[in-house]
């Protein structure tokens, strides 16, 4: 994973803070950054594809230093090239994230908002969206700072009609416990293979009413035993809230479930139309254009 707070998130607007950090900072808008760097991108694919550096080397005909060196964040293009295939990784996507040449494109999307908070070393996105018409808003996972998410809603004087979680992980749940005890009457939803006490269960194909917003329920397991993807039709766009099922040039780990998570991303989210909002359980918003183009784990299956 990337150091914290090195580039621009591109879509939203940002709020970087928790409490603690907020005792000895000024809260203040951050650029997030991409959530996985050029070896994050490759561990995962040697992990999810159940390689070694000893079978790249031998495919590859790279020295075995030259695959650690690689596997430990050293950019080199004749290197990314040569595994990039081994790796079933688009190379040319590959190499711009190492260069650090590619971040989602700028965009802003009235309505959506992104909370980022601490969990270890690592950041977690909690989202708020909202229609501007009825104030009605939706929850997508809670990351570890309800403060956050209840002074937004309170602060836009929004009313939240439901939570739902994308998947179990304790970082996208940990809030839940706060977040109930302050607004009792929510509406919790979970994936019905990933339990969470008092949660509705969800499963593919349900459809729920959040006051005036409408959730649709896509299966994105790999990642999670039972991950969903929640898709929200809002204005002229569709909106997605995806967990760690895809991040902006990446995705989940997934190395006991490596292909299901793979072939359901590209049917189940990168099969929307181009211009939806994906919204991830870390790192920066991105769209399903960006994604189809430049996420090395994808890119491959969607050139012309
Ligand atoms: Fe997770």
């Amino acid at each position: 994973m990337q150091a914290l707070f090195t580039t621009f998130n591109p879509s939203v607007t940002e709020e970087v803070a928790n409490s603690e950090a907020a005792l000895t900072f000024p809260i203040h808008p951050m650029k997030i950054p991409l959530e996985d760097d050029y070896e994050d991108i490759l561990q995962k694919a040697l992990s999810g594809w159940q390689l070694d550096v000893e079978t790249l080397h031998s495919r590859s005909g790279l020295s075995r230093a030259a695959v650690t060196n690689a596997l430990d964040g050293c950019v080199e293009e004749v290197t990314a090239r040569a595994l990039a295939p081994l790796l079933q990784l688009d190379a040319d996507a590959l190499l711009a994230i190492g260069k650090r040449s590619w971040e989602p494109a700028r965009e802003r999307f009235t309505g959506l908002k992104q909370i980022s908070t601490a969990f270890r070393n690592m950041r977690v996105n909690a989202w708020i969206l909202h229609d501007a018409n009825s104030g009605d808003a939706a929850i997508f996972d809670t990351g570890t700072d309800e403060k956050l998410l209840l002074d937004y809603l309170r602060g836009n004087k929004l009313t939240p009609r439901g939570l739902f979680l994308t998947h179990a992980h304790a970082d996208h749940i940990l809030a839940l416990p706060a977040l109930r005890r302050e607004l009792p009457h929510l509406s919790v939803y979970a994936p019905s293979g990933e339990p969470v006490s008092s949660a509705i269960p969800l499963s593919a194909g349900h459809c729920i009413r959040a006051g005036t917003l409408t959730v649709e329920v896509r299966s994105t397991p790999g990642h999670s035993p039972d991950g969903l993807t929640y898709l929200v039709p809002l204005g002229d766009r569709n909106i997605a809230f995806v967990g760690d099922a895809l991040f902006a040039g990446s995705m989940g780990g997934a190395a006991n479930a490596w292909q299901e998570a793979l072939t359901a991303v590209r049917r189940q989210i990168l099969s929307l139309p181009g211009d939806t909002v994906l919204c991830p359980g870390h790192g920066p918003a991105t769209t399903v254009k960006e994604e189809r183009r430049h996420n090395p784990f994808h890119a491959l299956h969607f050139k012309d």
